[in-house]
């Protein structure tokens, strides 16, 4: 079946180019600036099609198309992604999408976060339920299918782990082979594993994420590699699908804020992009202010709207805990930029100890994300702090990734190794209050019934003390 199709747009000059003349690395022969996908009907700041209006899809029948599709057997329609192709329409072919039913992530309250925070509701849109375990899957079923219209052999990514669980898993599915380059120990064993799982050349470089960037791009401009890193903009097409299945859940009442985390910073735009486009077609009233969370240790967001107001890019030697977020020269920090002045959101910081009391209380929450999705939580404290979102006001975080992507750090945190002694010192005496309440390590116990018992008796007491 052939479907209606789209132009990429440079986000720097505002070239346009069909979506088939590209280059390898995805950036404007112009002026190096990434590329939006626009369609005839689009007239946002993320495309500005003149003769836009008289192409606009009718919302009601899409809401009503939506809803339909999910009581249907077809592949395409299961998928939380497909589910939305039509603001989406990026392959000439649906015969050529690549699925593992992404999407179709759960929606779940906070009530001990909104009671701690004194908000009436704070609500968590689980990405890590994805198909690998991370809001990947949403992009990459996107860009996959597009490199295996387009006859794609190889497809390859940089990472700091989910991307390449993500590209790897859904390379095998089209039959494509993937080569995945990581910066060598510090990524999550889970990440790893599943890369090799399912079938990727795996290449560790003695390097962070942005010298595997590096190499990457010099790799895929002398031979015939599809680039899947977020600055492919098919990938975030993928991307802003969650903004409508979110609202589909909340039956089109728009949350005031979307919290999500900041790392090469394509995410933030592309929900944004999501909610721009649903409030230029008249699916919603107005789009929820997006605000994006780093870790202090690699802030280079941060960073430059403090000392420059946004604009030129300062880029840090990261380091963090979380490593999916562990990059310091993010390709996508302009599309972020103009993702919070859209939508009104701000950009915080949050240190390596905020980010393991969120993701303690998360998982206490019985939900668990992995510590790059716990800043979302860290981050609202201090938007409420600071006075940013009021009571009243209805917070959506976007958890990134599972909890068992990085099981390794939610040990270290409970057996109490994961900080140094100097980053214990600086824990607050309320937080750590809150640390020693949330810490359950195991308990190593000789199997004898008196002595669990007696063992049971004095943890039961310690509960109810
Ligand atoms: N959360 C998780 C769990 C991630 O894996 C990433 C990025 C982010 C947040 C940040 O999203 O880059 O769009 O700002 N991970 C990439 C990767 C870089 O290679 O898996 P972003």
């Amino acid at each position: 079946m052939k479907v209606a199709t789209h132009q990429l747009r440079c986000t720097e000059c505002g070239a346009r180019i069909a979506g088939s003349a590209v280059n390898s690395i995805f950036r404007c022969p112009g002026c190096n600036g990434l590329y939006d996908v626009v369609y005839p009907w689009s007239s946002t700041p993320y495309g500005d099609t003149p003769d836009s209006g008289s192409n606009l899809p009718n919302v009601s029948a899409l809401r009503w198309l939506w809803q339909e599709r999910r009581t249907s057997t077809l592949a395409i329609d299961q998928s939380g992604v497909w589910r939305y192709r039509d603001l989406f329409p990026i392959l000439e072919d649906l015969d050529n999408v690549v699925t593992l039913r992404e999407g179709n992530t759960p929606l779940y309250d906070l009530p001990r976060a909104s009671k701690a925070l004194g908000l009436d509701s704070i609500q968590a849109k689980h990405q890590g339920m994805n198909p690998t375990g991370s809001f990947k899957d949403t992009g990459m079923t996107a860009a996959l299918s597009v490199a295996k219209e387009r006859g794609f052999e190889w497809v390859a990514c940089a990472s700091t782990g989910n991307t390449s669980a993500a590209m790897a898993a859904y390379a095998a599915r089209a039959g494509l082979r993937s080569i995945v380059f990581i910066p060598e120990g510090k990524i999550a064993w889970g990440k790893l594993s599943q890369s090799m799982d399912y079938g990727a050349l795996t290449v560790q470089l003695r390097t962070d994420f942005d010298g595997c960037v590096r190499v990457l791009t010099d790799l895929v401009t002398r031979f015939p590699i599809y680039l899947l890193n977020s600055v492919n903009p098919y990938r975030l097409e993928g991307q802003k699908t969650p903004a409508f299945e979110l609202l589909e859940q909340l039956e089109w009442q728009v949350p005031e804020h979307i919290i999500v985390p900041g790392g090469n910073l394509a995410n933030g735009s592309a929900l944004a992009k999501g909610f721009s486009e649903m409030h230029h077609l008249g699916l919603i009233a107005r789009v929820p202010k997006v605000s994006i969370i780093q870790a202090e240790g690699a802030n280079p967001l941060y960073r430059t709207l403090c000392e420059n107001n946004g604009e030129e890019l300062i880029p840090v030697k990261a380091n963090t805990r979380a490593t999916a977020i562990r990059i310091g020269n993010p390709a996508s920090w302009r599309k972020a930029l103009r993702a919070l002045r859209t939508t009104g959101g701000w950009c915080e910081q949050v240190s390596e100890q905020e980010i393991a009391l969120a993701k303690a209380e998360i998982g206490f929450e019985g939900i668990g994300c992995e510590p790059a999705s716990a800043v979302t939580l860290a981050g609202l404290k201090k938007l409420v702090a600071q006075g940013k979102i009021g009571r009243e006001e209805r917070v959506v975080l976007v958890l990134t990734g599972h909890t068992l992507k990085d099981s390794t750090y939610t040990i270290d945190y409970h057996r109490g190794e994961l900080f140094t002694a100097e980053e214990s010192a600086e824990i607050s005496p309320a937080d750590q209050l809150l640390h020693t309440a949330l810490r359950k390590p195991p308990i190593v116990l000789e199997p004898d019934t008196d002595t669990v018992f007696r063992e049971l008796e004095s943890q039961m007491k310690l509960v109810h003390a």
